[in-house]
Order: C-alpha cells, then structure tokens, then sequence
C-alpha cells in the first residue's frame, strides 16, 4: 500500500517547477486561490503538516495557529523575517530558509546597483534613447575604484558584496554586531562613523524587528552629499520616508534600491529622480538561483517528511 501523502499548505504562488515538485509529492493545498482563507484554514488547517512559503509571505502567527499538526515551515528565500520565529518555536515547528545559494547573485546585484547609481547607466541609456546624444554628451559621472564601500552586516551576502567591491579597488569598512578579524576589513563600532567616512554605504543585514529604521535620519546625514545608498537587504532597514526626504533635498549623492518599505508600492518621489536606480526586489532573481533556491526548499519538506534531518533549518 503507498504511504499516505503529508498534506501541504502552499501560501503563494511558486516557481511552477517547485509547486509541480511538491504536488507528485505531497497533497497540496493552494491558500492564495482559496476566495474566502479562513474557511478554506478552517476546513483544511487541522491535516496541514507542511507550509512552503516565499520569503515575501513567510508565515504568520494566526496562520501558524490555523494549523494545529504543521510541522515545518519551509521558506523559498534567505529571509525568514516575515516567519513568526516565536510561534513556530513555541509548537515546535522547523523552520527553514535557502541560505548559500543565492549570495552570489544578491552580491551581484548590490555590485550592479553601486555601479549603475555612481557610473549614472539608466541615466545613460535614457539620455541616449530619448535622441539627447545628438544634442550633445552626456555629463560626468563618479569613479568608483578608490572609494569607501561601508557594508552593513557583513554575513555571507555582506561578505560576497566585501569580495567584489574589493576586487573593483574600493576600500572596505563593515558593520556587523559579529567582529570578522580574519576578513581583514576595517570593523565599525558606529554605524554613524562607518556613514561619515562611506562613500557607498551597503545594507545587507537581516530584516526584522531589530534592525527596523537602522538606516535613519542621522545615518543618512551622516553619509552625506558625497554617499549612496544601496539596499539589497529588506525595506524595513530602512526609514523609507527619511530617505525620501534626503533625496529629494540632494542631502546624500543617490541611491540603489531593490527592496522597499511597502512593496510592490514605491514612493512617486523616487520614480521621478534620475538620481536613483530602482528594481523590484530581483536581487536572487536568475534562473539558475532560483531554481537552487527552489530545490532547497523541497529538499527540506522531502528531507522531514522522510523522517531526516532537514538541510537549511532556521528554527
Ligand atoms: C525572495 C528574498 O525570496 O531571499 C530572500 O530573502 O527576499 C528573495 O530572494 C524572492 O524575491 C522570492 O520571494
């Protein structure tokens, strides 16, 4: 007689090859397609062992509550801060996540996103593409090799970032609660002194109530006319409104950003300056990343359901 499947919440859509992967695997239940979720929660909640959701969704605690046999949460992202660590921990729930795998395509992002905001490329291409060359040429930009790269949190991603920005000549300071003697990287106990002396000013801590508005307004005045601001770690980190206000009044030099306060919403004001490289939180977003990212999280639902120990756990 076949084993009897593990019944699985899906909270959002899935990269189509994870959510077949699951579906030959497991019974899967599709919440987002529910019209009416806690009747679809409370018809279905109490078979649900397994969750696999984005980064973006995570889990919360009224969901995790919903579901009185889950028991494991497993995350397509490295993110977990939209995953309620108290509630799962509380009923003994896994958690896990898809470190590794995508550092270097985070890294490569934050790396794009200096060099477009500094070497002024959208502007570029829009300039050309609008007939202006033909007017006359396009005005300078800034160099980038020599300059101050200051990275906040300097965990894997932070580290990749570290690697690249010294291999384009820049010189790298870092602030991370955790000291990294062996990197060789000048440490930071100021956030607000790392600012002063950056010229490019990289967040790639974890998101979460802890680090919610690191980057405020006395850190961006600290970074000052001369410094940029990239983001490839999450909205939260950053006081979105402060930042708004500093770029508008030409406070600090511009800015890379992938992730915002209240995604998929961007602030008008920021559309508008050309000072700014915007892209929609793509920072893993290849399909070789994805597809890793995707195998990691099947992995771990195959991993539990198979009585293992999961590969990637938060929790
Ligand atoms: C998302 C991310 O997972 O890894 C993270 O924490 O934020 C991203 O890689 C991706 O955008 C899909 O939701």
């Amino acid at each position: 007689m076949a084993a009897v499947k593990a019944d699985v919440l899906i909270t959002g859509p899935l990269l189509p090859s994870l959510m077949e992967a699951i579906e030959r695997q497991f019974n899967v239940h599709k919440l987002w397609q529910a019209p009416d979720r806690d009747a679809f929660l409370k018809e279905h909640g109490p078979q649900i062992r397994g969750v696999a959701t984005s980064a973006v969704i995570g889990a919360d605690a009224k969901l995790i509550d919903a579901l009185p046999r889950l028991e494991i949460i497993s995350g397509f992202g490295v993110g977990y801060d939209k995953v309620d660590l108290e509630a799962a921990s509380r009923r003994g729930v896994i958690v896990t996540n898809t470190p590794g795998v995508l550092t270097d395509c985070v890294a490569d992002t934050a790396m794009s996103l200096l060099l477009a905001v500094a070497r002024r490329i959208c502007e570029a291409d829009r300039f050309l593409r609008a007939g202006k060359w033909l007017q006359g040429r396009f005005p300078l930009a800034v160099k980038v090799g020599g300059k101050n790269c200051g990275i906040a949190g300097l965990g894997n991603i932070g580290s990749a970032i570290a690697v690249r920005a010294k291999a384009f000549g820049m010189n790298i300071g870092y602030y991370d609660p955790c000291p990294k003697p062996d990197l060789g990287y000048r440490r930071y106990d100021s956030l607000e002194a790392m600012a002063r002396d950056a010229h490019f000013l990289i967040v790639s801590a974890v998101g979460g109530a802890e680090t919610r508005h690191l980057i405020n307004a006395p850190i961006l005045a600290a970074l000052g006319k001369k410094g940029y601001l990239i983001n490839v770690a999450r909205g939260s980190l950053v006081d979105q409104e402060a930042l708004v206000k500093s770029l508008v009044s030409g406070e600090i030099a511009g800015a890379g950003l992938d992730v915002f306060a209240d995604e998929p919403n961007v602030p008008p004001e920021l559309i508008k300056l050309d000072n700014v490289v915007l892209t929609p939180h793509v920072a893993s977003g290849t399909y070789e990343t994805r597809d890793a990212m995707a195998n990691l999280v099947f992995a771990n639902l195959e991993a539990h359901f198979s009585g293992k120990p999961v590969l990637t756990r938060v929790v």
